[in-house]
Order: structure tokens, then sequence, then C-alpha cells
């Protein structure tokens, strides 16, 4: 977690500024325009299409959560992440999976921890003493705030939190759909009725991020409730922007040669195309090998970085590969080209 005094966005951002003339801590200020918000993610690294920024800007003027779908790779998580660092606030992370339940992403009781206060009430003569009182004080203390496991979205929720975190749901596609059933309380009242307990409600509203890799349709119900922003690849521009961001070592040749390329694979047939995440990763290794342009042999070497599908790399390999790489050789120079007109 960033530390909110040493963020370096704050300074950036008009609401940061504000708060320093009014010597108050920028902790919690919200950016101050589309611009700003995009400046305040540039500024840490995270490069955002415009489309992003703009429903980003909103879902946090507008307090309601947002819903992101998009290939996997594409940077969905990582926005909650730098928003959490953008806004100084804690990162509440809930990873959907199958079988995930209300005792795994809200609240839980303390089954044995009730159970030796039971037993500590019978050896104590109370509650085993038959009078009705003790009995129904131990049974009311047996259901309070001591006895209760604060999950993920109850968490996200707790009054008691100093600031509203950042509430990440991702990947919600993984989980079983009666699921997002549970998620509807939460994300249209901020709140979540126990019904041994009552009702726990936000002092402040949680910034929720949700995100899907679109392996099925998200509910009606849920997308009601949210912005939604479809995380597309990014452009040939944007991804050199990305690279530059990420990984400054990177020469620019290679750069401009490295993304020409992934995007040339972006436009086949694949059965997984390579994401943002590939980008980098595949960056990363040229580093390592000392690359300074691609060239064939690397390539067909390096593939089993960017393609983890054994058919889409039979598809890749030999003749195609070489198609390819000629093609983003092209497309790199006419990149330099324009950079220099
Ligand atoms: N717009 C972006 N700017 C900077 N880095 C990005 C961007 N999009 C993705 N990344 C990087 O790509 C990687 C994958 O992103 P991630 O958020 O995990 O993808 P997703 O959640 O969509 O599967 C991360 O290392 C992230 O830092
Ligand atoms: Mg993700």
């Amino acid at each position: 977690m960033s530390d909110p005094v040493v963020n370096p966005v704050l300074g950036l951002n008009g609401a940061g500024r504000l708060a320093d003339q009014l010597g108050r801590s920028p902790v919690g200020m919200l950016p101050s325009s589309i611009d700003d918000t995009q400046a305040s993610l540039l500024a840490l690294g995270y490069v955002p299409e415009r489309s992003l920024a703009t429903v980003v800007y909103l879902a946090l003027k507008l307090q309601r959560p947002v819903l992101l779908e998009g290939e996997p790779g594409t940077g969905k998580t990582e926005i909650a992440k730098t928003l959490a660092a953008m806004l100084g606030r804690p990162l509440i992370r809930l990873q959907c999976h199958e079988g995930l339940d209300l005792a795994g992403a809200a609240y839980e009781w303390n089954y044995a921890r009730q159970m030796m206060e039971i037993r500590l009430a019978e050896a104590g003569g109370q509650g085993g003493s038959g009078h009705a009182a003790d009995r129904d004080a131990l049974a009311a203390e047996l259901f309070s705030a001591r006895f209760l496991i604060k999950r993920a979205l109850l968490q996200a929720i707790d009054p008691a939190n100093p600031v509203a975190p950042v509430l990440l749901i991702d990947e919600l596609d993984r989980a079983d759909e009666p699921f997002e059933a549970f998620l509807l309380e939460v994300l249209s009242d901020f709140q979540i009725t126990i019904p041994e307990f009552g009702t726990v409600k936000a002092k402040e509203p949680p910034i929720v991020v949700l995100t899907s890799n679109r392996t099925r349709e998200i509910h009606d119900a849920v997308k009601r409730r949210c912005l939604y922003h479809w995380v597309d690849f990014p452009t040939v521009k944007r991804e050199l922007q990305i690279l530059e961001a990420r990984l400054p070592q990177v020469g620019r040749e290679l750069a401009r040669e490295i993304v020409a390329f992934i995007q040339g694979l972006r436009k086949l047939d694949l059965y997984k195309l390579p994401g943002i995440a590939e980008t980098l990763e595949w960056s990363r290794a040229l580093l390592e090998l000392d690359a300074m342009v691609l060239d064939p042999e690397l390539v067909q070497q390096t593939l089993g970085v960017l393609l983890k599908y054994q058919d889409d790399i039979q598809r890749v390999h030999g003749s195609e590969a070489a198609r390819l790489l000629e093609e983003a050789r092209v497309a790199a120079r006419s990149l330099q080209d324009a950079a220099r007109a």
C-alpha cells in the first residue's frame, strides 16, 4: 500500500493542491476533472484511455461502483490498485472463485469461539442454570461483533473505517451466478444485513471496482448498479506509452518492434490473444536476453512467454512468425517515421 504522505500524485492533483493550501491532509480527496484523473493515473504509471478516465472520474463523483469487462491482461485489476494508491486509500480485494459464498465474501460467525463461550457459561453455572434471562443474555452475546468474522465485503463497509477503502471485486465471472445476488445490497446501498445482528452500513461509501474476464455474462441486476466500461486491447500508441511507463529500459526501436509484433498477433484467430501483461513479460524476457532488435530465432525461442496454448504456438511457429516479424518491422519503421515527422 502506498503511503499517502509520499504519494507523488497528490501534488499534481487539483484537489490535493487545494488540500495542501488549506493545510489539510489530502488523503481521500478526489480528482477535480477527467484531465486530473488521467494525469493522476499516468503519474503512477497507469496509462488510461480517455474513456476509462471518464468512467473512473464519474464513478468517484457519483459514488457508483464501476464494472470493467475485457480480455485478461488488459489492466482491469491494476486500475483498482492504482486508484487506491492515487487516493491514499487501503485496497480490499475479494478474489472471486467457484463456490465463493457469503461466508467467504462477507462474514461468518466464529462457531468455535461461540461454542467455547457456551461451555464457559455452563461451567460457571450461567446459561446452564436454567434462568431464561441468563440464556437470553448469552444468546445476544453470542451474536455480537466479538464473534463476527469480517470478510472483504463487510470490511469494506465497516463504519469503523477511518477512511472509505477501495473495494476490488475481482473476476466476478469466476463466482457462481447466485453469488451475484449477495452483492446487490452492497452495491446499491453499501450495506449488509446480517439476520442475527442487524444492518451494517458504511459511513462513507467505498470505491468499488468489479472486474470480469467475461467467461460468462454478469447479471443485469449487477450491471444496473454500476457504471460500465469495456477495457479493450490498447492501440499501438497507448501500448508504446505503457511499455515506456513500465519498462523505460527497453530501447525505443525494440519497443516499437515488440508492440508492432504483438499488435499483429492480436489480428490472428488465436485461442488466447496476448494482453498487456504478456507484452510486459515478453519485453522483460527480451531485456534479459540482451536483445536490441527482434530476429526470427529470438521470436521462435520466446513464443512461450507470449502464447500459452500449444495450438496457438503451433499456429504461429515457423513461416507465420517470420511473416509477422517482417510486417512488424515495416510497421515499426513507419512508426519511427511518424515520430520523426
Ligand atoms: N493501462 C495500463 N497502464 C500501465 N500498465 C498496465 C495497463 N494495463 C495493464 N497494465 C499492466 O499489465 C499487467 C496486467 O494487468 P492486469 O490489471 O493484471 O490485467 P487484468 O486484470 O485485466 O487481467 C499488469 O502488470 C499491469 O500493470
Ligand atoms: Mg485481473
